[in-house]
This record gives structure tokens, sequence and C-alpha cells, in this order.
């Protein structure tokens, strides 16, 4: 068997085509969507990802806000910005580029923003919605690989998943959607994690794995049920002295093993990856979309 692609990208392009859309109405009512970004320092990775976040508002035509602020800036500093944005009605979402310097404390930032701007969804208050399964935005990581399982039309109901990884970010929101009584979850979910006994047993037992974890290539074709479907949300650096930069991205999944179990799998990179931005901006949307909802006494 050799395994169907589940293309992050081309997904996330049909949602792209559907944002263009869903903005020219907003604009039609004399909204644009705004999100600001907030970078503090220079983390190479960091400036990367704040980069493709600005370059996809302007593709789109999202009114792009960015503060790039010095490393040393203060906890005092970054909560009177944050302040500032919420009040600010040109800005429907704020993100906030974590991780963030040492002196500052990444919770209290979070817990600053406005939940109605919070289109990364970090906030307690968006992830205690999401728990009681009301209406709120769904952190960008999880939603790309709800989405990403929907739109290839993959069935969770009723079916075993399998998260491998607990984070805030990813395992644990992801796992909450999962289990709603929802379109696109209705699953049984169990999240593993670096204590789990006998991770190869437990994989075996899902119809759907979803990795991330941060570990290259963890999870082998041989721990995986004939036919399920992998989703790799990790990215790692393995060095690679053939690759032009010395080094390749793999996910948390041995690919090559997998391909040949599964029966639908995501690539790294192209799978997840590119879902994650195109989530952000369908957060910010939304949050415009709700902005014009009020403005009009929700007709
Ligand atoms: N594509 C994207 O847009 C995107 C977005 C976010 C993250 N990522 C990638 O996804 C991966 C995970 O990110 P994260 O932020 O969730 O990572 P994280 O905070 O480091 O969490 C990793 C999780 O994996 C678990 N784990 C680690 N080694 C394990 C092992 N050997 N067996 C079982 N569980 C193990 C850890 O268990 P413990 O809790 O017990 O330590 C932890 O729960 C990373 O590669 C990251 O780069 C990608």
């Amino acid at each position: 068997m050799t395994a169907t692609l589940i293309e992050g990208k081309l997904v996330a392009e049909e949602i792209r085509a559907e944002l263009k859309k869903r903005i020219a109405a907003l604009e039609k009512e004399g909204i644009r969507p705004g999100l600001a970004v907030v970078l503090v320092g220079e983390d190479p990775a960091s400036q990367v990802y704040v980069g493709m976040k600005e370059k996809s508002c302007a593709e789109l035509g999202i009114f792009s806000d960015p503060h790039h602020l010095p490393a040393g800036t203060t906890q005092a500093e970054l909560l009177t910005l944050v302040r500032r944005l919420n009040a600010d009605s040109r800005i429907n979402g704020i993100l906030v580029q974590l991780p963030l310097p040492d002196q500052i404390d990444e919770t209290a930032v979070i817990e600053a923003i406005d939940p109605d701007k919070d289109v990364d969804g970090f906030h307690p208050v968006t992830l205690g919605r999401l728990v009681i399964g009301v209406d709120t935005f769904r952190p960008c990581t999880p939603a790309g690989v709800q989405e990403l399982l929907l739109r290839s039309g993959v069935n969770l109901e009723g079916k075993s998943v399998v998260i491998v990884g607990r984070s805030n970010i990813v395992g644990k929101p992801l796992a909450n959607m999962l289990l709603q009584k929802a379109p696109g979850a209705n699953a049984t979910v169990t999240i593993a994690h670096s204590r789990t006994a006998d991770l190869p047993a437990v994989v075996k037992g899902a119809d759907v794995v979803v990795a991330a974890m941060g570990s290259p290539e963890f999870i082998r074709g041989e721990w995986l049920k004939p036919g399920a479907v992998v989703i790799d949300v990790g990215v790692n650096r393995v060095d690679d002295p053939r690759a032009k930069r010395g080094y390749r991205l793999v996910g948390d999944v041995h690919f090559e093993s997998a391909v040949k179990v599964a029966s639908r799998i995501s690539p790294v990179p192209g799978g997840v990856g590119p879902m994650t931005i195109v989530m952000l901006m369908t957060n910010t949307v939304l949050s415009a979309e709700r902005t014009l909802k009020k403005r009009t006494g929700g007709k």
C-alpha cells in the first residue's frame, strides 16, 4: 500500500480563495480586517514566522500592523502596547509571536489580549470556551489539523484518534476539538506523551494518528494500523550535507516506512505548516465579521 498525500498546500490555497471572497464582502461594508503582529527581539525562526504572516496578510488584503520591538523591551512596555491594540478599532486580531524574552511573563501577556482579538487562540478564555464547545477562535495549528482532515474527507465520527504530544498549543486543544459533538469531530481521543507506556501499542490502536512531539522521524510505519490516517505536525531540522542549507526538514513520523502502511499521510514540509498561517488569517477575518455583526445588531 502507498498512502495518498494530504497536501496542506492545496487545502490552504482553497481556504485562501474562500477568504478573499469573505474579505471582499467585508470591504463592501467598509471593513478591512486588521492583524497586529508583535515581535520582540531578533530570534531568527520568529522573524521568519512573522515575515510569513505579514506576507500572507498582504496577499489577502488584510491590514497588517507590524510591531518589531527590541529584545530589551520590558513587560510593562509590551503590556502597554497590547492594551493600545485592544482599544484600536482597526485591529481585529493581535498576535504576539512566542517565545518572548526571559524578562517577560508570557502568560501575563497572553492574558492581557482581549479574547475578542485572540486570533492565535491561546487566551484561557478562548481555551475554556473551546473545552465546553462554545463558539470561539480555534488555535491555529490544531484548527489546521482539523480542517485538513475535514476537507480531505476523513470522517472522524466514532474513530479512534491518538494524538502524540500534550502541549498547550497543539495536543491539548486539538484533543478537545476532536472530541466535541460537532462536524469534523466526534472522535474517541487518546493523548500520548513522554510518560506513555508502550507508545507503539497505543499508536497501533489508532485509526488516525496525529504526531506533535518535536522528535524527528520517531513514529515508525511498523507502529501503524494498516490503513491509518497520519497527520504529522512535527517540524524538525536534521543535518543533511547534500542539502543546499546543510539541513532538511522532517516530521515526527518516519515518512518512508509510514507511507507504506498508512492510507493517507500529510508530508513535512507542505502538510500542516501552510495550514497554520491560513487558519490565523481565517480567525482574523472571522473576528472582523463578528465586529460587523455587532455593528449591525446581529443581522
Ligand atoms: N506546523 C506547524 O505550524 C507547527 C506549529 C506548532 C508546532 N509545530 C511542531 O510540532 C512539534 C510539537 O510542537 P509543540 O510545541 O507541541 O512541542 P512541545 O511543547 O515540545 O511538546 C511536545 C510533546 O511531545 C511529547 N513527547 C516528546 N517526546 C516524546 C516521546 N518520545 N514519546 C511520547 N511523547 C513525546 C512531550 O511529552 P511531555 O509532555 O511528557 O514532555 C510533549 O507533550 C514540533 O516539532 C513543532 O516544531 C509545528
